[in-house]
């Protein structure tokens, strides 16, 4: 696992080139950041904690059939995983109506949304991530139609698996963003990381906030607890490393 060269240093991940050409070597750093990353923290073991459930979430979703660049996870915040070239598209589930599209759209917070809605955003903190549609997709180069498909079927099933898993850890999932690659082969393949810094999760009891919503609103001292939380919840106690 020697890392060779630092190929992207990301907000929060830390991507190497690693000894095998077909591979990375993706480090979560501690760091928290919000607001196209004006605002930044350092938070004890955060990127251990996300790197884990992060691994744990793709595992399960290979079990169900999504493709992703998991391969291994050696330390605690270190993920092997396959070097894909990444689409710069966020696509965003959501499964309640609450953050950015009840400020953008009348629709009432915390309103159910059957079917969910699949956002695209184009992922570029200079243009603040505008939401794209398919002509200005297509137009950008960004993708075509037939990947466009592809990125939205997969993010649904994601949803569906996702949510059905959570939801046996006691865990609403209200929204989360994705993020896309392809491999060599041209194969799309689910990459980046979920985990509590891109998913808004609540308490299936209490509706509390599990995530870096807690960050967003400035109660920086919730942050932990609540990804430790997410952590104990889905983590059985044989497969937890910190
Ligand atoms: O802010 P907004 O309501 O658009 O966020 C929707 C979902 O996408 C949230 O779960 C948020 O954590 C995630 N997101 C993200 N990275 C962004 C924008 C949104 O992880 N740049």
């Amino acid at each position: 696992m020697d890392k060779k060269e630092l190929i992207n240093c990301g907000k929060v991940k830390s991507v190497y080139n690693s000894t095998n050409d077909d591979e990375v070597i993706i480090e979560f750093r501690d760091d928290m950041t919000a607001g196209d990353g004006e605002r930044k923290e350092v938070m004890n073991n955060k990127g251990a904690y996300n790197a884990i459930i992060s691994s744990k979430i793709f595992k399960v979703l290979e079990e169900n059939g999504i493709e992703t660049q998991f391969i291994d996870l050696p330390e605690p915040n270190v993920m092997i995983a396959k070097k894909l070239e990444m689409i710069p598209i966020e696509v965003i589930v959501r499964n309640i109506a609450t953050g950015s599209l009840i400020r953008k759209y009348p629709i009432a917070d915390g309103k159910r949304l059957n079917p969910p809605i699949v956002q695209m955003d184009y992922k570029d903190d200079e243009y603040h991530d505008p939401m794209l549609n398919d002509s200005i997709i297509k137009a950008l180069g960004i993708a075509t139609q037939e990947e466009i498909d592809i990125l939205t079927e997969k993010a649904l099933k994601i949803n569906e698996v996702l949510t059905a898993f959570l939801k046996d850890a006691g865990i609403i999932l209200v929204d989360f963003k994705v993020e896309f690659g392809k491999d060599k082969d041209g194969n799309i393949l689910l990459g980046d990381e979920i985990s509590p810094d891109g998913c808004r999760l609540w308490d299936s009891q209490t509706l509390d906030m599990l995530d870096k919503e807690l960050f967003r609103k400035g109660k920086d001292s919730e942050v932990m607890d609540a990804y430790i939380e997410v952590y104990n919840r889905i983590i059985p106690d044989d497969e937890k490393v910190i």
